[in-house]
C-alpha cells in the first residue's frame, strides 16, 4: 500500500509516510497518536511495551515478541482488549498503512485513566480501562550502521541499575531514571553507550540493549537484572549454529573491563560491537572476530527468512 491513502476519493489524503498508529481502537497517522495526561502510563510509568522490527518487508521473531508482551501485560495485572490474532492484525495494519519495509513496531499497554470514584491504590481495578497503543515508525538504530563498522565507546556507569526486585527488568518498562542518568554520564564522558551494574555487583544491561562479553572464545550474557532480550535469544541460537560456546553467567565489573570482546544486542540495531570500554581499547579499536561473525550472520539470516513473518502489504 502506498504511504498516502485515499488518493481518488476527493477526501483529503492521509499522510502515513511518518508511520501509522493504532490508538483508542482506530488507525491514525503516527503524528496524531496521543495519550491523555491523566493516563497512569504517563503519570506513573505504569506501562509495559514491546518492540519488534520489520526488515526487508518481514517481521523478525514476531511470535517471541507477542509472547513476551502478553507475559508483561499479565505481570502488571493488566488485560489486553484483543487476543493474539487481533494484536498481530493491528501490528500488520500499522505496518501496512505506513508502507515501511524497515520499521520499529511497538505495542504499548498503559494502565489507563482511573475512574475518579475508584480507590487509587488498587491498579487492578483499572481492568477495562487499560489502553493498548501500537505503532510502526521508521527503523530505529541505537547504534548507527556506520558506527557498527568500527564499534562504539562504552562506559561502565557509576549509576547502579535499579534493583530487580523493585522494578522487574524482565517486564519491559519505561522506568528509565537510572538509564537516563547513565546517559548523562555518557554525554559527560564523550562516549557512545553505557552499561549499568546491578546492586548485586554484577553487570546488568545497557539503556535499550543487552550486553555480552567474550572470554576465551565463549560468549557470556548476564543472568539477572536484564530484560530477556529477543535479540539475546537470537545471539544464543546463532552461537549454537556457529559452534560458539555461550551461556548466561554472572559477570563482574572487573571481568567486563578485561573481556576479549564486548557487544550489545537489541531489536533497535541488532548486534552492536563495542571497541572501547572505559579507557581500554578492544581488538585494536575494531569489532572483535566473534562479534563480527555474529553480526554478519544475524543480518544474513534475516534474508534467509530465519524467524521471519512477511508483512501483508496489500491485505
Ligand atoms: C532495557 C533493555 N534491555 C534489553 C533490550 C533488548 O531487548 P530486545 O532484544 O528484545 O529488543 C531492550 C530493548 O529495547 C531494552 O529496552
Amino acid at each position: 500500500m502506498a504511504a498516502v491513502e485515499k488518493p481518488h476519493t476527493g477526501e483529503p489524503a492521509v499522510d502515513w509516510s511518518k508511520g501509522a498508529a493504532w490508538v483508542v481502537g482506530a488507525f491514525v497517522p503516527a503524528a496524531d497518536a496521543k495519550v491523555s495526561v491523566f493516563d497512569w502510563g504517563f503519570v506513573r510509568s505504569d506501562v509495559t511495551y514491546d518492540v519488534v522490527h520489520v526488515w526487508h518487508g518481514a517481521f523478525f521473531r514476531l511470535e517471541d515478541h507477542l509472547s513476551r508482551f502478553e507475559n508483561s501485560v499479565k505481570g502488571l495485572r493488566m488485560a489486553l482488549p484483543v487476543d493474539r490474532d487481533g494484536l498481530r492484525d493491528i501490528l500488520m495494519g500499522c505496518v501496512r498503512r505506513s508502507g515501511l519495509r524497515e520499521a520499529y513496531v511497538a505495542m504499548v499497554m498503559t494502565r489507563g485513566i482511573p475512574d475518579p470514584s475508584w480507590p487509587k491504590r488498587l491498579p487492578s481495578n483499572f481492568k477495562g480501562n487499560n489502553q493498548l497503543i501500537c505503532y510502526a515508525i521508521p527503523f530505529v538504530w541505537i547504534m548507527k550502521p556506520e558506527m557498527q563498522e568500527t564499534g562504539g565507546r562504552m562506559i561502565v556507569s557509576e549509576v547502579p541499575r535499579i534493583a530487580r526486585h523493585s522494578v522487574d527488568p524482565t517486564i519491559k518498562n519505561y522506568h528509565w531514571g537510572d538509564f537516563t542518568n547513565a546517559l548523562f554520564e555518557v554525554e559527560d564522558n564523550d562516549a557512545d553507550h553505557a552499561v549499568l551494574i546491578g546492586p548485586d555487583g554484577y553487570v546488568a544491561e545497557c539503556p535499550g540493549a543487552n550486553v555480552f562479553a567474550v572470554f576465551g572464545g565463549s560468549v557470556v550474557s548476564p543472568v539477572h537484572g536484564a530484560l530477556e532480550g529477543v535479540t539475546r535469544k537470537s545471539v544464543h541460537e546463532l552461537c549454537d549454529l556457529l559452534g560458539i560456546p555461550n551461556r548466561n553467567d554472572h559477570i563482574t565489573r572487573d571481568q567486563l573491563l578485561d573481556a576479549d570482546e564486548i557487544f550489545m544486542a537489541s531489536t533497535a540495531g541488532g548486534i552492536m560491537p563495542i571497541s572501547q570500554v572505559n579507557e581500554r581499547i578492544l581488538s585494536n579499536g575494531r569489532p572483535g572476530p566473534i562479534t563480527k561473525r555474529l553480526h554478519e550472520t544475524y543480518w544474513a539470516k534475516h534474508d534467509e527468512g530465519w524467524h521471519t513473518t512477511p508483512v501483508d502489504y496489500d491485505g
